[in-house]
């Protein structure tokens, strides 16, 4: 690959900036990426859920990876890739492929294998000393290969209106516990939890713990580490701002995207074609967007 992950994110730390990493199903999704990213010359991450894999399979990976760049797909891909950049009019642009939530070592095994550029081996369902165990064995497996690893410390809620303090306190990540987490797992990325949440933000709106994110950031810089939030759907310009402020280097974005594709269907046109092009404008409308507010733009 041209770049990496890491190269991606180090320059953003330089820069003081954030770069996106957008959830991707289909092909109208990668093309949506590759095309705001081209137009705003900014860096990308292409992110792939399991459950994405699952539906798109070879194919969404073989276009991921086209994508991502042209000059070093693995064999089995060239000539599938070679056509997509022809049809396309592809040029270069930093596009990464990331591995999501990674809940299980066989899947991430198989990620590895298949030449994602970072995974996140996600253990945070498991206890501490768990997650610890788990995340570490992907984090060997990864680092042979020179491939960023992504972990998350502290538990991710999805929307959940009525958690008490107690429930929203004990899910947040704990800086102390965070020490440890990195010094034995040896991660390059750690998703924090601050209040953030997937999919949508209760009615009363984000409550993102700054001052946490704050000395979260003190520790990470400290130890080579980059911040990451998930859920960066339904965060308000002025948070999002706020979280670079305060160290986050990638933002997860995944609902926001979506809908823009399902808004789209409702157009009165049901013609496929027409469909299609639209649902693709509509999502990479949202993440040219998105890469302005992360200050990713014209970083490329
Ligand atoms: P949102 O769906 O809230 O954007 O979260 C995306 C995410 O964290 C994917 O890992
Ligand atoms: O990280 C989340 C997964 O990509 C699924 O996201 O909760 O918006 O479906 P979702
Ligand atoms: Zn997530
Ligand atoms: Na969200």
């Amino acid at each position: 690959r041209l770049s990496s992950t890491k190269e991606l994110l180090l320059n953003a730390e330089k820069g003081g900036y954030a770069i996106g990493a957008f959830n991707v199903y289909n092909l109208e999704g990668v093309e949506a990426v590759v095309a705001a990213a081209e137009e705003e010359q900014s860096p990308a991450i292409l992110q792939i859920h399991p459950s994405a894999l699952k539906l798109g399979g070879i194919p969404l990976i073989a276009c991921s990876f086209s994508a991502a760049d042209q000059a070093s797909f693995s064999d089995e891909y060239v000539a599938l890739s070679n056509i997509a950049l022809k049809l396309w009019n592809w040029t270069y642009v930093p596009i990464t492929v990331h591995f999501d939530h990674g809940n299980s070592k066989q899947e991430l095994v198989e990620a590895l294998e298949m030449g994602f550029d970072s995974v996140m081996a996600d253990g945070s369902h498991l206890p501490f000393e768990d997650n610890v165990l788990y995340t570490k064995s992907i984090s060997s497996l990864a680092h042979a290969k020179d491939i960023l690893v992504e972990a998350e410390l502290g538990r991710l809620s999805g929307t959940e209106d009525d958690l008490t303090v107690e429930d929203y306190e004990a899910r947040l990540t704990d800086v102390n516990q965070a020490r440890v987490f990195i010094d034995k797992t040896g991660i390059d990325a750690l998703a924090v939890c601050i209040g953030n949440v997937h999919g949508k933000y209760p009615a009363s709106g984000p409550n993102l713990r700054l001052d946490l994110l704050k000395d979260l950031y003190a520790l990470s810089s400290e130890k080579g580490v980059f911040l990451v939030l998930h859920g960066a759907s339904g965060l308000s310009v002025e948070l999002i701002k706020e979280c670079i402020a305060r160290g986050v280097r990638k933002f997860n974005v995944n609902t926001e995207v979506r809908k823009a594709y399902l808004d789209s269907l409702s157009s009165p046109k049901k013609d496929l074609v027409h469909v299609m092009a639209s649902a693709k404008e509509a999502m990479k409308a949202v993440i040219a967007e998105k890469m302005h507010l992360f200050g990713s733009a014209g970083k490329a």
